[in-house]
């Protein structure tokens, strides 16, 4: 055992450390946040409900969330100073740049309250970054494409109030679906935690230094940015308007096969799930909901569909136990509720950083948790003298 990662030689990490907060059975295709199945959070609860599950380990009764409720709405704003942070950015930098710049920000904002032996400064910086991130991250947004910064709208709930700051175009107000915001809503709870992804492990080990939790999240949105992590959303789009109709889906496939090309289905395969993503299927049946109710017939829908049929069908994908993950509908919804494709990844921190705050608390609050100090498989050359120039 070395601190953080345990190794079991010749099969790579097999456990990292302890935590309470999510399950995974890979093999079945089972997530539970603190033991409630995805399935039934997806149905009957909310993001925020959830974000307090992760964070409590319990789901709160009517006076607890209405207060934590509160407390987030409380946090919501952002100081005007933060206006220098931002526009110290190129507008056209991508939005997930900018928002790992501001999180690294936010500490130099509350330094004051950064002694994190104090358990109601920790749970203080978690709530605050639950309620700044949308704000920051439409602020981003808007900043990018040159519209002004819209405040939030504190008699919204979480997930409207975000849209409401990010679409809301200058001249007039914004008319938002309910079935837009339910959409989000559930998106937000899907990809509200994951147990020990690259960006969950990420803001654990930032932590495990004693490092504050806004620039140990900065760090996770890092990680998640990635194409083979978060990033994936935004490659599935342009993966199925590259592929364009149905009928191009078996080049495709061919394509993904071949090594040699460097080409993977985005939205396909995972690192512990060798069965269907269990939020993959809910988004699917979602993603149909959503286009049927806003009459939207986007055609890389059918081109979606189609590359998961002849994927599942094909002795490469099944020998390998490659199945749609959580990224392969999500971006065609949020194409459909209007999110542009820069955005996408950013959506998914938004919602990550319930795990992630949950994530970094669990940790501080772990009496045999260490410095994270991964060791490795040593591959070099064995021990050997120095030798002079003239005898090289
Ligand atoms: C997320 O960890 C998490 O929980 C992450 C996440 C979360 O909520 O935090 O679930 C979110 O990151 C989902 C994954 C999003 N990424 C993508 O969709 C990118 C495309 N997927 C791949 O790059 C890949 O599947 C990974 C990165 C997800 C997993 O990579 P691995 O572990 O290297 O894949 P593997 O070991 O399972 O691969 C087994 C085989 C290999 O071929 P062989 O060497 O055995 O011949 O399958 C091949 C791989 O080359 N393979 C693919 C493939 N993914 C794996 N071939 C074609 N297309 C793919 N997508």
């Amino acid at each position: 055992e070395t601190g953080c990662f345990t190794y079991d030689p010749g099969f790579g990490a097999t456990a990292s450390c302890k935590s309470a907060i999510t399950y995974i059975d890979g093999d079945a295709g089972v997530l539970l946040y603190r033991g409630y199945p995805i399935e039934q959070l997806a149905e009957k609860s909310s993001f925020l409900e959830v974000a307090y599950l992760l964070m409590h380990g319990e789901l709160p009764t009517k006076e607890q969330f209405s207060s934590f409720e509160h407390e987030v709405t409380h946090h919501t704003m952002m100081h005007e100073a933060f206006r220098t942070f931002l526009y110290g950015f190129r507008h056209d930098a991508h939005p997930m740049a900018m928002l790992t710049g501001m999180l690294g920000s936010l500490a130099s904002f509350y330094h004051n309250d950064l002694d994190l032996e104090d358990p109601e400064q920790r749970r203080l910086a978690a709530i605050r970054l639950i309620a700044k991130i949308p704000t920051i991250a439409a602020a981003c947004y808007r900043y990018s494409i040159g519209w002004p910064i819209r405040y939030p709208k504190n008699n919204l709930e979480y997930t409207t109030r975000f849209l409401h700051m990010m679409k809301e175009v200058p001249s007039e107000p914004l008319e938002l679906s309910p079935m837009a915001a339910k959409a989000m809503d559930l998106l937000f709870i899907l990809h509200a935690d994951h147990e020990q992804n690259a960006s969950t492990s990420t803001v654990r080990l930032v932590g495990s230094t004693g490092a504050n939790p806004y620039v140990s999240v900065a760090a996770g949105v890092a990680a998640l940015w990635g194409p083979a992590h978060g990033g994936a959303n935004e490659a599935v789009l342009k993966m199925l308007e590259e592929i364009g109709r149905p009928e191009n889906v078996g080049s495709a496939i061919a394509k993904a096969k071949d090594k040699e090309s460097g080409f993977r289905l985005m939205g396909f395969g995972h690192r512990v799930y060798k069965n269907f993503d269990p939020r993959a299927k809910i988004i699917r049946e979602m993603t149909h909901k959503v286009l049927g109710e806003l009459g939207i017939n986007d055609p890389l829908l059918e081109v979606a569909m189609k590359l998961e049929e002849a994927a599942l069908k094909d002795e490469y994908f099944v020998q390998r136990k490659l199945y749609p993950n959580v990224d392969f509908y999500s971006g065609i919804i949020y194409k459909a509720l209007g999110i542009p494709t820069e955005m996408f990844t950013v959506m998914f921190a938004i919602a990550r950083t319930a795990g992630w705050v949950s994530h970094w608390l669990e940790q501080q609050t772990d009496p045999e948790a260490r410095i994270g100090r991964p060791r490795q498989i040593y591959t070099g050359s064995p021990v050997r003298d120095y030798v002079g120039f003239d005898q090289r």
